[in-house]
């Protein structure tokens, strides 16, 4: 008989949680018990699992009793209280927030990249930043062929990306403009609808922010490679839901832009999307919903022999967090670690 599991989503109402619960359903994974956590604000709650309504519990150290499993979206502060709590209970976490990310001891897997990361584990294996994963997919299977020297990424980050609450709020002030009326702004720092800011992490003293940041670090702990040069300028635009990133690659060699289409047509996780006759390329409105990060408009760098430029979208509360997350969880059942 096929093993079950006792999960436990904590921030269970939030973009990622409520996409977590959509993914275990769609992807029947093997439930005995599942159970919905948030703070005091939704406790009781009713959400639908399985046309099953299923009360969220607040968080606490009873109600992550006797788990197998606890996927963790409810931000750093939240992971770091309760996720060491969970797992000395005898839950394996997967953690969508940055609390455990660059900790040595702790595996920072996307399952098409690094897989056999997710081995040497100390009970918490942390999800990478939804931007990171989303370049990762696409550019690990080119490093694969050629050695990759350095990245230059721009991205085009959603409001939801900022969580459910930010993209509510876009909704509202578009429609406030519209209305000729000035947008309430309270959960982003500036109006993002019809216009566009820097990413709205903490500044680090180096003029980077903490998104950046990650990106930096992140993709060299991911893909292993620790020197790996890169730098990003990283934007929230007025985009619902799906991120968009403008991608440079410098190789070590030169790379011919049919070669790397050849590769990506066949990568795990990458659907290529390109038609340069109707400018058809990836779009956040045909990422959202979508498993696969979309890819296209592979152009050789005019500026460099060993440059290529690409474009990609995907849908970050999904293959950037929730996706990712589970797939992280069924490479665990398939190597009998769960
Ligand atoms: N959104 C994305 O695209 C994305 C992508 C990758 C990673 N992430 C990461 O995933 C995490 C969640 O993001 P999100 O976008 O889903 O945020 P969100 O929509 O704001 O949801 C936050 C969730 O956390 C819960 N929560 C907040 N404070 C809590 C507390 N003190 N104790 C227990 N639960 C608490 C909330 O419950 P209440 O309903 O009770 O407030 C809600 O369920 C963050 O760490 C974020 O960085 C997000």
């Amino acid at each position: 008989m096929r093993k079950t599991y006792r999960i436990g989503i904590l921030g269970a109402t939030g973009a990622v949680g409520e996409e977590l619960i959509t993914l275990l359903q769609e992807r029947k994974f093997p439930i005995a018990e599942l159970r919905l956590l948030s703070s005091e604000r939704s406790a009781g709650k009713q959400l639908v699992f399985d046309d099953q309504s299923v009360t969220v519990q607040s968080v606490s150290a009873e109600v992550l009793k006797g788990l197998d499993l606890v996927f963790a979206s409810a931000g750093g502060a939240v992971s770091r209280q309760w996720l060491p709590i969970a797992v000395a209970e005898g839950a394996i976490a997967i953690d969508n927030s940055s609390a455990y990310r660059m900790d040595p001891e702790v595996p920072l897997v996307v399952p098409e990249v690094n897989p056999e990361d997710v081995v040497q584990h100390c009970g918490i294996i942390a999800n990478p930043n939804c931007t990171t994963i989303l370049m990762c997919v696409a550019i690990a299977p080119l490093h694969r062929a050629i050695p990759i020297r350095r990245i230059v990424a721009s991205t085009y980050q959603s409001a939801s990306g900022a969580g459910a609450r930010a993209m509510a709020e876009v909704k509202v002030q578009a429609q406030a403009i519209l209305d000729g009326a000035s947008p309430n702004v309270e959960v982003l720092p500036y109006p993002l609808a019809f216009n566009l800011f820097l990413h709205n992490s903490p500044m680090d003293g180096s003029g980077y922010c903490e998104e950046e940041l990650k990106m930096v670090r992140e993709t060299r702990k991911i893909m292993g490679e620790p020197s790996l040069a890169l730098t990003a300028t990283c934007v929230r635009v007025p985009v619902l839901r799906a991120h968009s990133e403008a991608i440079n690659l410098e190789f070590a060699a030169p790379f011919a832009p049919d070669k790397a289409r050849e590769i990506l047509r066949h990568a795990p996780g990458v659907m290529l999307v390109e038609d340069f006759d109707r400018n058809y390329f990836p779009m956040p409105l045909e990422a959202t919903g979508k498993d696969p990060v979309l890819v296209g408009r592979i152009r050789q760098d005019l500026s460099h022999t060993c440059g290529l430029d690409l474009w990609l979208c995907g849908d970050q509360i999904r293959k950037g967090a929730a996706l990712n997350a589970v797939q992280i969880a069924e490479l665990l059942m398939a190597r009998g670690l769960l």
